[in-house]
This record gives structure tokens, C-alpha cells and sequence, in this order.
């Protein structure tokens, strides 16, 4: 039996990976989180307090974190700002938490010699062409797009630095993206789903013919606990499933699935140096580490996501309005900027 301390564990990614870890091992966690607008409490309010506690604080308070650290075995990062549109209208918490947050967790890191998990983004590598074949690999160079994607290479390189330099014992792991239950619904897939659910159309930027590869949360967490457990020091694992769709596929199976005609959405302004294409190549993962996902079946995985949507409108409705009101702003924004 392990102690865990989690950053970031009430958000998305995290709260999953929470529950995962309660769900398949003995471990105890602390989870260590801001409670920005992209979480809440509720998210881990039905898990045992004996096994899991949440320590409300920021990530960049180094005496917090330091104490936190004392006493645990291992960290796993999550805490980031993590919304592309977000980095491009206010970027400074972005390079705070993301890269003062990732050295501040090093830094504890290294004093205790505390193994480290931390979890990234494959949008460091930039993107791909549209229509190519090519995929990322642990070996493919950053170059990423948006300030979000920037800060998380920043931070990608501080664990790659800290490791080679210091000696401690830290993994990374970049990922495709992610869907399912606890999602914010400022993300592609939860803002569709709630739209439908409130009458309204859903929205894709641009033409729609952006690429994204989609992993289920569940396998995600699975990917990191393995990767917690049995990963080499010092490495990347890239994490990805192959399913590749164009936003619009994406969006008119959602459409389909929950009964509306498959052109019933609104056309808006594309995002600025909006990402082509996203693919990984997630060889290494599976023969090194034996992880394979387990939801490939992507429609199931989307019908299952709407299905909780539907189910738990006291959870996303309270923040919807605000959301919409700030997409609203930039979409309903003549194009020239003027
Ligand atoms: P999220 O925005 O849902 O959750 C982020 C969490 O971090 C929130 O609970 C927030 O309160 C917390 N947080 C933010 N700033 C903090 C600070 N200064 N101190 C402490 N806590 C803070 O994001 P997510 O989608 O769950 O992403 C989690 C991680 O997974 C991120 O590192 C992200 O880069 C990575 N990731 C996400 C995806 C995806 O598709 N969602 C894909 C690949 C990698
Ligand atoms: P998003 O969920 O923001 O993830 P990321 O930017 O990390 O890929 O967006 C996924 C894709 O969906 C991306 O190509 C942008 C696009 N998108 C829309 O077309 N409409 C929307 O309302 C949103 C939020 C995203």
C-alpha cells in the first residue's frame, strides 16, 4: 500500500485517475488542487475520506508542497491550466502554474528523492499535416503552437532536465485527447453534448476538418498508473489509441446519437493557429508496458459520455452560461479583430 499525492486530482483527467487508483490498488491518495473554475469538490465527494483527502492550495506554493511531498511515495502531476482558447485570450496562468507549478514539484521532487509522474500533452510536438500519415513519437521535436501547448513543453523539459541533471526519478507522459465523465464543458466534446442538451447548436470552428485522436479517460488512467508502476526513469510514453476522426465526424456522431439531423450546428470563427492534425504513435507503451486501450469502440465510448451528461446536470450546468458567454464573445467577434 502506496501513498499517492495527486496535483490537479479534482480536475478531469486527475479526478479519474483518482478514482481508478481507489478502484484497482490499495493505495491512499492526497490530492493537492486550486479548485479553479475547471473543478469542484463534488467531483471526489463520494470517495472515502480514509483513502482519499483533498488539501485545497496551489501548486506554485513551495512550502505546501514541500510538506505534502514529505510524506508521500510518489507524486502525480496533473495540475495545469489545460484550455488551448483560454492560453490564447490570458496566458499568464498558464506560465505560472504550468511551468512554475511543474519546477515547484521537481524541486520537492528532488529534496525528498520522491518518484514523479507527469502528465502532458502530445500538442507539444506541434501538429501534422492534414491527410499524411505521419504520427508522433517519443522521439519527434517540440514545437508547439498555442501558449498552452507552449508552457506544457516548457514543463516537458524541465522534468527531462531535472532527470539528466539531478538524478531523479520521474516519467512523462503525452497524450492524445481525452473524453469522457467529469469533463469541462469548455472542451470540444462536453460543450456539443451540453449544447444539445440546452437546445442550443453545437458549434465547430472553421471547417471542421481539424484531426483529432481520441483516448477514453479510463484508459488513460490505466496508461499512468502502468506507466507509475513500471516505467523506466527518465522516459517518455506516449499515449494514444489510433482513433483519428475530423471534429465534424466527431460532431455529427454525437448529432446522430442524440437524435438531431447531422447539420444541425452553427459554423464559427476558427480558432488562431488552430492545430491540423494530432496522431501517436503509441508503440513503445504497448510492447514495453503491455497497455492497450480498452474502449476502442469510440461510438460506444461517445454514447456512454452523453449518457452521463444527461445524467448529471447538477455537476456542468451551473458553469455552462458563463462558458457560452465567453465563446460567444470571441465567436461573435468580426473576423478582422476590429
Ligand atoms: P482540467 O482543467 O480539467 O483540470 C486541471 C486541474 O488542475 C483542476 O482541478 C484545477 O483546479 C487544477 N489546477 C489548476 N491550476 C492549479 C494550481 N495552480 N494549483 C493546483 N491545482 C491547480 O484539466 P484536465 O483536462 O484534467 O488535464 C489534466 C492534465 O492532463 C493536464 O496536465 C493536461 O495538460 C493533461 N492532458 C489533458 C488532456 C485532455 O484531453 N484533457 C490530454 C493530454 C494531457
Ligand atoms: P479542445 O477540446 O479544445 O481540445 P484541443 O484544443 O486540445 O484539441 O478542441 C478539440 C478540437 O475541437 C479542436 O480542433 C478545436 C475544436 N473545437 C470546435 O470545433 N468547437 C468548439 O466549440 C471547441 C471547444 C473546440
Amino acid at each position: 500500500m502506496k501513498h499517492l499525492l495527486v496535483t490537479g486530482g479534482a480536475g478531469f483527467v486527475g479526478s479519474n485517475f483518482v478514482r481508478h487508483v481507489l478502484e484497482t490498488t490499495f493505495h491512499r491518495v492526497t490530492v493537492l488542487d486550486k479548485l479553479t473554475y475547471a473543478s469542484s469538490r463534488l467531483v471526489l465527494s463520494d470517495l472515502p475520506p480514509e483513502r482519499c483527502r483533498l488539501v485545497v492550495g496551489d501548486v506554485t506554493d513551495a512550502e505546501l508542497v514541500h510538506s505534502l511531498v514529505a510524506d508521500v511515495d510518489a507524486i502525480v502531476h496533473f495540475a495545469a491550466e489545460s484550455h488551448n482558447d483560454n492560453s490564447l485570450r490570458e496566458p499568464g496562468p498558464f506560465v505560472q502554474t504550468n511551468i512554475l507549478g511543474t519546477y515547484t514539484v521537481l524541486e520537492a521532487a528532488r529534496a525528498y528523492g520522491t518518484r514523479l509522474h507527469h502528465v502532458s500533452t502530445d500538442e507539444v510536438f506541434g501538429d501534422l499535416p492534414l491527410g499524411s500519415r505521419t504520427r508522433f513519437s517519443e522521439q519527434s521535436p517540440f514545437n508547439p503552437s498555442s501558449p498552452y501547448s507552449g508552457t506544457k513543453a516548457g514543463a516537458d523539459l524541465l522534468v527531462r532536465a531535472w532527470s539528466r541533471s539531478f538524478g531523479i526519478r520521474a516519467t512523462t507522459s503525452n497524450s492524445c485527447n481525452i473524453y469522457g465523465p467529469f469533463q469541462h464543458v469548455e472542451k470540444f466534446i462536453p460543450r456539443q453534448i451540453t449544447n444539445i442538451l440546452r437546445g442550443a447548436r453545437p458549434k465547430i470552428y472553421g471547417d471542421g476538418r481539424n484531426v483529432r485522436e481520441w483516448l477514453h479517460v479510463d484508459d488513460h488512467s490505466r496508461a499512468v498508473l502502468t506507466i507509475l508502476e513500471r516505467g523506466r526513469s527518465g522516459e517518455t510514453y506516449l499515449v494514444g489509441t489510433g482513433n483519428e476522426h475530423e471534429n465534424i465526424s466527431v460532431l455529427r456522431t454525437i448529432l446522430r446519437l442524440m437524435n438531431r439531423p447531422e447539420d444541425d450546428f452553427d459554423r464559427v470563427r476558427d480558432r488562431p493557429g488552430h492545430d491540423a492534425r494530432y496522431a501517436i504513435d503509441a508503440s513503445k507503451l504497448r510492447s514495453t508496458l503491455q497497455w492497450t486501450p480498452r474502449h476502442d469502440d469510440f461510438e460506444a465510448g461517445l454514447r456512454s459520455t452523453i449518457e452521463w451528461y444527461r445524467r448529471n446536470e447538477p455537476w456542468w450546468g451551473p458553469g455552462k452560461s458563463a462558458v457560452e458567454a465567453a465563446y460567444g464573445e470571441r465567436e461573435d467577434a468580426p473576423a478582422d479583430g476590429s
